[in-house]
């Protein structure tokens, strides 16, 4: 039931504070004392984990995003390479399965077939694959040797919005606890712990930008295009916030890298072509406002989001949008709540169908 939302995707913007604390199992995943996580379902000796050499990710969508914010978080945080496929395109590449290998496919529904064909592909290859899951007995989550459900309750809209939240945290939690086997201290375990604990609190303070955002997306609703521009791990996050607007309002968007703005994008920027660029605060904010001149210089119309008090964003940004600060590993998880407002908002001032868009299934069971 929707209750006092419009629309079940607001309702499960909404429902992301409750919904990424119960993928932390309301702290029952989190140790802190120990400045590590604990995940009982991946069915893996804690010792199999000293072979893995590499992680392989597959998911599909919004999956596949998640699958890139977190698998960055565990080079950042394990130094353990990981590399995220599209399951479609893995499927028919006929890929090399290896023993230290660990395979992850990430799905809400569990039933998504391209994800659940690949997992299949590395299993009969001889290839172990663990979930990432929010449907509990769904065929994927069923089909895995183990895995982390995500709890993020159900997701009834198409758009997926509280499931990437959480399967980032779940992501996570598995970098937390990789790098705490391998080169993270226990304070830097403890600050990330403290910090995934806060993040609740720090998404729901988010979630109160919702009129500001309403505002600019009004503004924004009648261009035919937009751009959506990253860097580092905010570019996955800027393709998911180009695929929440594309999916829900049908205005064409796209995301790009920020460093690759000069390589072929900047020539679509005109005053009829807005963009969005995350620029957050870090060692790579100058070169985000560098970007951001360039299309202003263009008379590109640009939407800051930032985290940074910065006063040359403000001087710059047509408008901007300034989310809480957290710890530089979770912020893209705070960074996509934004994006998914915007989205939202757009698509309710064009009178859009919102939780059900045209031509869209929320699992796609058939290749
Ligand atoms: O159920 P899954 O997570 O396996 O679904 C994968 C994609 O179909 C899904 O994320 C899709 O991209 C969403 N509609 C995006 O909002």
């Amino acid at each position: 039931l929707k209750g006092e939302y419009d629309h079940f995707l607001l309702k499960e913007i909404f429902e992301q504070p409750a919904a990424v604390s119960r993928a932390m199992g309301e702290g029952g995943r989190l140790l802190h004392d120990f400045g590590t996580a604990k995940l009982g379902g991946l069915n893996l000796d804690k010792r199999d984990f000293f072979d893995i050499e590499r992680i392989h990710v597959l998911a599909m969508g919004t999956g596949y995003y998640a699958g890139c914010v977190g698998g960055a978080m565990i080079e950042h945080l394990a130094r353990i390479p990981v590399q995220v496929f599209d399951a479609s395109e893995y499927r028919v590449s006929n890929p090399i399965v290896k023993r230290d290998t660990l395979y992850l496919a990430i799905s809400q529904s569990g039933e998504t077939a391209d994800t659940i064909l690949a997992v299949k592909e590395v299993q009969n290859k001889g290839g172990r694959v663990l979930g990432i899951v929010n449907v509990v007995g769904s065929t994927l989550a069923r089909l895995t040797e183990g895995g982390v459900y995500t709890h993020a309750g159900p997701e009834k809209s198409v758009a997926s919005t509280k499931a990437f939240t959480s399967q980032v945290t779940v992501m996570a939690l598995l970098a937390l606890l990789l790098g705490r086997m391998r080169d993270v201290p226990v304070r830097r375990g403890k600050e990330l712990v403290d910090a995934m604990m806060a993040l609740p609190d720090r998404i729901h303070e988010t979630l109160g930008l919702r009129d500001r955002i309403k505002e600019i997306a009004e503004k924004y609703k009648g261009y035919g295009s937009m751009l959506f521009m990253g860097r580092g791990n905010y570019y996955p996050i800027a393709l998911e916030g180009a695929l929440k607007l594309k999916e829900i309002s049908y205005i064409h968007a796209e995301g790009f890298s920020s460093g690759g703005l000069k390589h072929g994008p900047l020539a679509l920027i005109s005053p009829d072509m807005p963009s969005l660029f995350i620029a957050m605060d870090g060692d790579f904010l100058d070169k985000d406002i560098g970007n951001i001149q360039e299309v202003r210089a263009r008379e590109g119309k640009v939407i800051v989001l930032t985290d940074s008090d910065d006063p040359r964003l403000e001087d710059l940004a047509s408008d901007i949008i300034k989310i809480p600060a957290t710890d530089e590993v979770l912020a893209p998880i705070l960074a996509v709540v934004p994006l998914q407002l915007f989205a939202y908002y757009v698509s309710l001032a064009l009178g859009r169908e919102i939780d059900q868009p045209r031509n869209l299934a929320k699992s796609v069971t058939v290749e």
